[in-house]
């Protein structure tokens, strides 16, 4: 119940004028239920002998006409086009109200998914796919619509409805009345044979087209390997095979859905035809006139309308629910890292970095053990070890991308568990292992983290990460729009892009996760030097696999499974003879051809 009202909530806060809807319903139903009245009174009172009901006549001689057959009949027409008209005019009133209300909360859970599932930690979403994540907060939000439609606001309407029509029959005929109530439920016996059937082959329905778009979506991210591997065909055959699925059970959903409309239908105008013949024999025998007949059969088509939208209620609530419990799972699941109820935001720092014994890793996978060092404001750190060991990890604590499991990670003095995170991220510049870029222009990349940069500061960075050549040399220079995930740059200028976004971002802490993987030796230099210039005021983190990027930094750390095995300066390690001398014993080129070494 308390996930069914979180989603309540949305329509009050996002303005559904509920206090308006339900009037406006009550006005509708009435119109419609004062819909037949006219062709009764034409029936009874103009084509037959009846006396004319006192409010036409009172009305007519306050106009001052008289009741000739001509006018009576004017009069009955101008009242249904009235009648007609005004039924329409609220009922357009209402679908606005509804759209507005329920779109608006629609939007608004749409918002707040999105915000909840962006916070959440890296770790999460390294695990969860992307289009599982699209259809959380864009298909999912739509059950608020649902939600407020059919299984509020149209139940209640239709259930408004059809007491008043209750009243209406009653006066025509208590007894028919009581037959037409008690028989038109009969027409539910169908529907609820065949909904289960029908909601199953409608999930089914929408779990081949969800293979179908991450098939989609996985062949088209992965283009590069289908078409290196030559797996076209087969991709093409997975395709096909999952159309057809859906095909068939597109085929078997509409096949259920005439039957139950076949069913239903028959089984109405069965209970019509009964419901008529039961009434023109009243007509016969003089007991209720014709146009009250006619009057009474139209409400008993209304009647199964509305209960029509009062059965709905329980597929609609069946199948939401599967979407509701979804929603209140995003919203009852906090972010992994979040600001401390007391957290200070961090003031513009210096950049001393202080790991104290520090235990991270993830799930139940202990990655980095008892990690401590110190390093000044202004210093260069190289984190180097094989693969695995553990140096993404690290540098992820300073940016509190993770926390540590035991242990703490300092900045100028202040523990990080009880710094704001904006605050610390904000001052804080990375260069990914895999540089990401946007679909917009070049420029708009670079000034990522920094949207008020001037063209000449874009320009600057990215002098400093040797960007300015190449993208001068693009048929629009800086205003290159780069395609999805950057793909019309080759890997070498991601990277230098990435670099100077982070560049520009001018941060007194400054962390480059293999800056140089994607670049040839020349460039690497190049960059490396115009960087580490850069650098020098600045506290760096720099891993890397290239002696000639790690040479010069002021404190060298060795991770290898989670532990730091070494930690000096490249001359001290040098004469341990552990991986720092290994290294320099497999790339013993780039000794001599740096421009670095100290
Ligand atoms: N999001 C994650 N969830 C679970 N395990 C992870 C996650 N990220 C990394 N790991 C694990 O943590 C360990 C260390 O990973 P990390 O990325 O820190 O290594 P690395 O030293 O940066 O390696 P490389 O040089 O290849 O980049 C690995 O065993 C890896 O499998
Ligand atoms: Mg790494």
């Amino acid at each position: 119940m308390r996930k069914w009202l979180l989603i309540l909530n949305y329509a009050r806060r996002k303005g559904i004028v509920l206090a308006w809807a339900f009037p406006l319903a009550a006005v509708s139903g009435g119109l419609a239920l004062l819909q037949p009245w006219p062709m009764k009174v034409l029936v009874d009172n103009v084509l037959g002998a009846s006396p004319l009901p006192p409010i036409l006549v009172k009305t007519l001689q306050a106009l001052s006409l008289h009741a000739t057959r001509p006018i009576l009949l004017k009069t009955i027409a101008i009242l249904s086009l009235g009648l007609f008209a005004a039924s329409r005019s609220v009922g357009a009133l209402l679908t606005w109200i509804s759209v507005r209300g329920c779109g608006g909360a629609v939007f608004g859970l749409g918002e707040d998914l999105f915000a909840r599932l962006q916070r959440r930690s890296l770790a999460f979403h390294k695990k969860a796919a992307v289009g599982e994540l699209m259809s959380q907060v864009l298909g999912d939000s739509r059950c608020a619509q649902q939600i407020l439609e059919d299984i509020l606001f149209n139940p209640i309407v239709a259930l408004l409805t059809m007491i008043g029509m209750f009243v209406l029959m009653v006066k025509i005929d208590l007894k028919f009345t009581v037959i037409a109530f008690a028989v038109s439920p009969f027409t539910w016996v169908i529907s609820a044979l065949l909904s289960r059937r029908l909601r199953d082959s409608a999930k089914l329905n929408r779990d081949i087209e969800g293979q179908i778009q991450s098939q989609l979506q996985q062949t088209f991210a992965g283009i590069a390997v289908v078409q290196a591997f030559a797996q076209e065909e087969q991709q093409a055959g997975r395709f096909k095979r999952l159309v057809e699925r859906h095909t068939q059970s597109q085929k078997i959903n509409l096949l259920i859905g005439s039957l139950k409309t076949l069913g239903t239908g028959v089984v109405a105008a069965l209970l019509s035809g009964l419901v008529l013949w039961l009434v023109a024999r009243r007509v016969l025998d003089g007991s209720v006139s014709l146009g009250s007949a006619l009057m009474f059969m139209a409400y008993f088509g209304i009647l199964q309308a509305q209960l029509n939208a009062l059965t709905n209620v329980f597929s609609v609530v069946d199948v939401a629910s599967a979407n509701v419990n979804r929603i209140a799972q995003v919203m009852d699941t906090p972010a992994e890292i979040v600001d401390r109820p007391n957290a200070i935001p961090l003031p513009g720092i210096r950049g001393e970095v202080e790991f104290r014994n520090v235990t991270a890793g993830y799930d139940n996978q202990r990655v980095l053990k008892g990690i401590s060092f110190r390093v000044e404001a202004g210093q260069t750190v190289a984190i180097i070890g094989p693969t695995g060991s553990g140096k993404t990890t690290l540098v992820n604590l300073i940016q509190r991308i993770d926390d540590p499991w035991e242990g703490s990670v300092l900045v100028d003095g202040h523990n990080l568990r009880d710094a704001k995170i904006e605050s610390l991220r904000m001052q804080i510049a990375v260069v990914l292992q895999e540089p990401v870029l946007f679909s917009c222009s070049i420029a708009e990349n670079i000034g990522y983290g920094r949207p008020d940069a001037t063209q000449a500061e874009i320009e600057v960075a990215a002098h400093v990460a040797h960007a300015h050549d190449f993208i001068m040399a693009l048929p629009q220079g800086y205003r290159t729009v780069t395609g999805e995930w950057g793909a019309t740059l080759s890997g070498g200028m991601r990277q230098r892009i990435s670099i100077a976004r982070a560049v520009l971002k001018d941060a007194p802490i400054l962390i480059l996760d293999e800056p140089s993987s994607n670049l040839d030796v020349v460039t690497e230099q190049l960059i490396v030097k115009s960087l580490l210039d850069y650098a020098k005021r600045r506290t760096t983190f720099v891993i890397a696999h290239r002696l000639s990027t790690i040479r010069q930094a002021d404190l060298i750390l060795v991770l290898k499974d989670g532990e730091i095995v070494e930690c000096g300066k490249g001359g001290e390690l040098l004469a341990r003879g552990g991986y720092y001398a290994q290294m320099q014993d497999t790339q013993p080129d780039s000794a001599s051809g740096s421009g670095l070494t100290t």
